[in-house]
């Protein structure tokens, strides 16, 4: 039953769009189950004490998309900005994102595959929105990152090039008031378009920066059990399911530092796309010559708390299975800490198309 419902729940978002009463009853199913097995539907930030009245357009819709009724997923929907320096790209707060955008398209995507550059982004936006814990007032996506001392800590070893790129760009747009802390969570999803069979997720600006570093202790470490992962995500409003689809972002990952003699080891065999090649060869017995398997990865793979979840992202269903999970929890985690959520900007239109994986070669 509680394996059934959660597949249920994890594939249900574009069903239910505009039916309230089927979302109501799968939300209700969700509440009913183990939390572990279902994907969060906290709310997060400002949201938590705006009444429903007082939310704006983007208040509601982000809500719906974290309460689980409406879907993280982008729609097709492209744009075509304004020039630069115009009166009328001035006025449209999406139109310098294109941009920014363009400028991201051409570092992260090389050769077929997403870039190191690109595993970076996704990596900067996870390490900067993820120091945060529901007990914190401040933290979170905030730019603290690039704005306080956090790149000197150990757990951000390898981020120095993303870190570079993002100054460089931030300075390149200075005119044009973006935060870095937007500027990051774009780079995340920009990133992960550019990884061929990579989800466009919904994208939402106008993040406030923090110069202050959020407290140590709140990311994870590759040699943690899958009880103390579970626990750690869950202070940031994860289910395990959640977490579980989100360490799916190392299908894209390579490792420097945890064993410096296989420096460039990826986490599965394809690390250029976006494919759920890392679920199935995490749990294969086998690990093929330049691969480096996290002993957090393989915990969280074979605890029983998790292996079910692991288990419906592997094999052909999974790419599916997992995209479906993934792209609800990044887009939450795009937006923790965030306490102006009723007046963001949604600006998902400037994201890059999806690209498809390619055939083998
Ligand atoms: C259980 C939680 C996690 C642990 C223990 C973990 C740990 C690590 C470690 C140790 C590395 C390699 C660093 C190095 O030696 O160079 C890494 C890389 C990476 N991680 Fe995670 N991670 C976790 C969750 C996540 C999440 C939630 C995301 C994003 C949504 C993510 C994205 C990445 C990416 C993209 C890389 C590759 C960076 C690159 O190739 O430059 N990780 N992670
Ligand atoms: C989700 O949020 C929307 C927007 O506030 C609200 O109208 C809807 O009732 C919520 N649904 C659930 C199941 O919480
Ligand atoms: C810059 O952005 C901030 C946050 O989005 C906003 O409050 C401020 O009014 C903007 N300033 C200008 C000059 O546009
Ligand atoms: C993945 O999704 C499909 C379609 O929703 C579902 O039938 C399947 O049971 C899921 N899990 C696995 C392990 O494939």
């Amino acid at each position: 039953m509680r394996f059934f419902i959660t597949v249920l729940v994890l594939g249900a978002t574009d069903l239910v769009n505009g039916h309230p009463d089927l979302a109501k009853k799968l939300a209700e199913a969700a509440r009913a189950q183990d939390k572990l097995a279902t994907r969060s539907t906290a709310l997060l930030g400002d949201l938590l004490h705006t009444v429903e009245s007082a939310l704006t357009v983007t208040g509601f819709e982000i809500k719906s998309i974290l309460n689980g009724t409406r879907s993280a997923f982008a729609d097709a929907a492209t744009y075509d900005p304004p020039p630069k320096d115009s009166d009328d790209c001035r006025r449209d707060t999406c139109c310098i994102w294109q941009y920014i955008a363009n400028d991201m398209v051409d570092a992260f995507y090389e050769g077929e595959e997403c870039s190191a550059l690109a595993r970076g982004a996704i990596r900067l936006g996870f390490h900067d929105a993820g120091a945060w814990s529901s007990d914190l007032s401040f933290g979170g996506a905030d730019g603290s990152i690039l704005l306080s001392n956090e790149m000197l800590r150990s757990e951000n070893a390898g981020l120095e090039g993303i870190a570079s790129q993002m100054f460089q760009w931030k300075e390149e747009y200075e005119a044009y008031n973006v935060s870095m802390a937007d500027m990051i969570q774009f780079g995340a999803m920009v990133a992960t378009t550019a990884c061929p069979g990579g989800p466009r997720i919904r994208f939402f600006v106008g993040r406030e920066d923090s110069t202050r570093a959020a407290p140590t202790g709140l990311m994870p470490s590759p040699f943690q059990t899958a009880e103390a992962l579970i626990d750690l995500f869950q202070a940031k409003t994860f289910t395990g399911a959640d977490l579980i689809a989100l360490v799916g972002a190392h299908s894209v990952s390579q490792q420097f530092f945890v064993d410096q003699k296989q420096a460039g080891a990826s986490q599965d065999t394809t690390a250029g796309i976006w494919d759920n090649n890392f679920y199935t060869e995490t749990v294969d017995p086998e690990t093929p010559s330049g691969v480096f398997k996290f002993p957090s990865d393989l915990n969280l793979a074979s605890s029983p708390e998790t292996s079910s979840t692991w288990n419906q992202f592997t094999g052909p269903a999974g790419q599916d299975n997992w995209s479906r999970a993934y792209a609800p929890a990044y887009f939450r985690m795009s937006l923790l800490g965030v306490n102006n959520i009723n007046a963001l900007t949604d600006c998902t239109k400037t994201l890059p198309p999806t690209r498809a994986i390619p055939r083998r070669r």
